[in-house]
């Protein structure tokens, strides 16, 4: 339960200061969990008729850009479950050759982290592969256990993964890594990996080289632009990199279209007013453009980029 303010700080005095090093681990969970608390209710006013940053601010005690700074991320981050319908609709799969890539021959078990509604997860279970799907998002996870339900679903997160200790022999990760911590994730992947294990990371962008994506792409970053490292560098206790990339198409349908718009990150977490005036400018593309228009499937480019790890094997390959 939450004191009042002004009793707060004589309490945590009192704590810190009877308990010694109890009072301190005490102290520092009882600020973490405020933390989280503080977290999760910026998240929840950037969402709907949102507060702005600049009011996010003052009621902090920082300045708008402080607070952008410090929360957009985990804001975005946790923002999918909102719209885990146009995800699961709108979002690509995985073609058979990049899971291929992804997951050396030899591995049996493999952990599907940040699984979303279970895109790259159905595929790996379809290649006949035994599933954990880790998902911070109950949202997400719903769609996953029902679109996957070969597989197991755990609540977790790449900073802290709810397995054992050497439990799997390969961890993929699905347009998810630029979410996570990597300082944090990284000696927990490796900690439940096999030795010899392995990390692959995969993000489909669109391929903008087709003329009316690139129309597409300026249309939706004119407001707000993510931009991702799609090879990014991972480092001990993994090896140097693979890298490999992939061009590949998936139809879709126009809803579909306008779904993979709405689910993403930035455009979820934006003010509702914006957030249908981008729709709009998609609708209309996808209505005029002679590429476009009249058309009931249209096929989507898209590029995977894949970077693949490896821990040291038993006997220190
Ligand atoms: C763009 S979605 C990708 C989902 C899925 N892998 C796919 O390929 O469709 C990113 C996912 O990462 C999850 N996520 C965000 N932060 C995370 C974290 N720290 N650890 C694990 N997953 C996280 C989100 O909830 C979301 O489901």
């Amino acid at each position: 339960m939450l004191l009042p303010v002004n009793e707060a700080a004589p309490t945590a005095r009192s704590v810190a200061a009877s308990n010694g090093l109890d009072g301190l681990r005490q102290l520092t969970a009882t600020i973490a969990a405020l933390e989280t608390s503080r977290t999760k209710l910026i998240t929840e006013l950037r969402r709907g008729p949102a507060a702005s940053w600049a009011e996010i601010g003052a009621a902090c005690g920082m300045t708008r850009q402080g607070a952008a700074r410090r929360w957009s991320r985990p804001a975005h981050a946790s923002s999918f479950g909102a719209a885990a319908d146009s995800y699961r609709r709108g979002r690509p799969g995985y073609p058979r050759s990049v899971v291929e890539w992804l997951v050396p021959r030899q591995a049996k078990t493999v952990l599907d982290l940040g699984a979303g509604t279970g895109k790259l997860t159905r595929a790996l279970a379809d290649a006949g592969l035994t599933v954990t799907a880790v998902e911070p998002s109950r949202g997400m996870r719903g769609q996953l256990a029902a679109a996957v339900p070969g597989a197991r679903v755990l609540a977790g997160s790449a900073e802290k993964i709810p397995l054992p200790s050497a439990s799997v022999d390969a961890v993929v990760v699905g347009h998810a890594w630029h979410w996570f911590d990597p300082a944090r994730a990284v000696p927990e992947v490796a900690r439940v990996l096999v030795p010899g294990g392995t990390l692959a990371l995969v993000w489909n962008d669109r391929d903008e080289s087709e003329p009316w994506m690139a129309t597409l792409g300026a249309i939706m970053h004119r407001q707000a632009a993510q931009v991702i490292d799609t090879s990014p560098e991972i480092g001990p206790p993994f090896g140097p990199p693979e890298r490999m990339e992939t061009r590949w198409r998936q139809s879709a349908s126009r809803q579909e279209i306008l779904d993979m718009v709405a689910s993403r990150s930035y455009v979820i977490s934006m003010p509702a007013g914006e957030r249908e005036q981008l729709l709009g400018e998609v609708a209309e593309l996808l209505d005029e453009h002679p590429d476009l228009r009249g058309r009931d499937e249209i096929d989507l480019p898209y590029v995977s980029r894949c970077t693949l790890v490896r821990l040291a094997g038993p006997h220190g390959a």
